[in-house]
């Protein structure tokens, strides 16, 4: 039974010059899937004494370096109190995601149904899907454990998001937009809360170190996917894309990173500690930084136009792009 990654994996990066290097991608993502992968009931110990999940627990408690466990209300709430905003933000994160990825799944296979055969992207579309299953069936079971009533996406934006598994059959490059618009923020912020010593809770550990090390290969096929195709896109197609992405990914973004209404309601928290929290300027900064990765492969890809940079600025999610570095080899998840 392969253990948790006590590492958290690098994403495979490389320049795609021609088709060759591109299929050198996909061959090593697919074989990094057959070497690594994790199954939700298989390498979860869910019955460890360690691993049980308790809403009062003091591990839950948001630090203070957190947006809204920073604030003056939180920090007034009753220990047992914070641990279940805690819990309870964790848990809503853990239901968008599977419910995210549920639509990315849908999607794959869209996409997949229609390649003609030898194509190499079948293959990693399968193994990508596969792992998104075993990932839907961890993040349920955590929710499940918290017993708590939680929701995920807003219904109207989850009756929007319906239509998302149907992109890959207008446009390839556009799903793998909304791909990495889902798979990149959460991420970013997985990390960013591991590498913070944030995450105090075995389980929740557990769960994030195999989401990440898998991740790191749908970001790295996704983006090659794109680095691949937008430069022999039609020039009319390409400039569609440039204004499309910022829309998808400002939506995105904020729907990921924003303040549970539920959660909100239930714990009777006062608007101006939500706007504090989530709408101050160190918020959309965070916003605007957790979509950095795309911005900057759309920057390098060529597909943002001016009328595009007033879309990312309109959305508040533009910052100067970087300059990144190409890497000839990178070690695979
Ligand atoms: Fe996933
Ligand atoms: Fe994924």
């Amino acid at each position: 039974m392969p253990k948790a990654p006590t590492e958290l994996a690098d994403e495979v990066r490389e320049q795609v010059k021609d088709k060759k290097s591109y299929l050198g991608v996909i061959d090593r993502l697919n074989k990094a899937s057959v070497e690594k992968h994790w199954e939700a009931y298989a390498d979860i110990p869910w019955d460890d004494p360690e691993f049980q999940v308790d809403k009062n627990d003091p591990r839950w408690v948001l630090p203070a370096s957190d947006r809204l466990g920073e604030t003056a209300w939180y920090q007034a709430q009753q220990p047992e109190v914070q641990a279940q905003i805690g819990l309870w933000r964790v848990a809503t994160a853990m239901k968008i995601g599977l419910q995210f990825e549920n639509l990315l799944k849908r999607g794959l296979l869209n996409y997949a149904y229609r390649l003609p055969n030898g194509r190499p992207e079948f293959r990693y579309v399968y193994h990508e899907t596969t792992e998104e299953c075993h990932h839907g069936m961890m993040f349920q079971e955590f929710v499940n454990r918290t017993k708590m009533p939680i929701r995920g996406m807003p219904r109207s934006l989850s009756f929007i998001a319906q239509a998302a598994p149907w992109i890959p059959l207008v446009s390839t490059e556009m799903f793998f937009v909304f791909v990495l618009g889902g798979e990149d923020p959460i991420d970013f912020v997985q990390r960013k809360h591991l590498k913070g010593g944030h995450i105090k809770h075995p389980l929740e550990e557990t769960i994030m170190r195999i989401h990440i090390a898998e991740e790191a290969r749908h970001i790295s096929f996704a983006r090659h996917y794109l680095r691949h195709r937008v430069p022999n896109m039609h020039p009319v197609r390409r400039r569609i894309l440039g204004l499309a992405t910022p829309i998808v990914l400002g939506v995105m973004a904020r729907i990921m990173l924003s303040p549970p209404g539920p959660m909100v309601r239930h714990f009777n928290i006062p608007k101006d500690v939500v706007r504090q929290a989530y709408q101050s300027e160190t918020a959309r900064g965070e916003i605007s930084d957790s979509v950095g990765k795309i911005r900057d492969l759309m920057a390098e890809l060529g597909v943002i136009s001016p009328v595009g940079k007033q879309l990312w600025k309109a959305f508040g999610i533009w910052d100067e792009p970087k300059k990144r570095r190409a890497v000839g080899t990178a070690k695979a998840a």
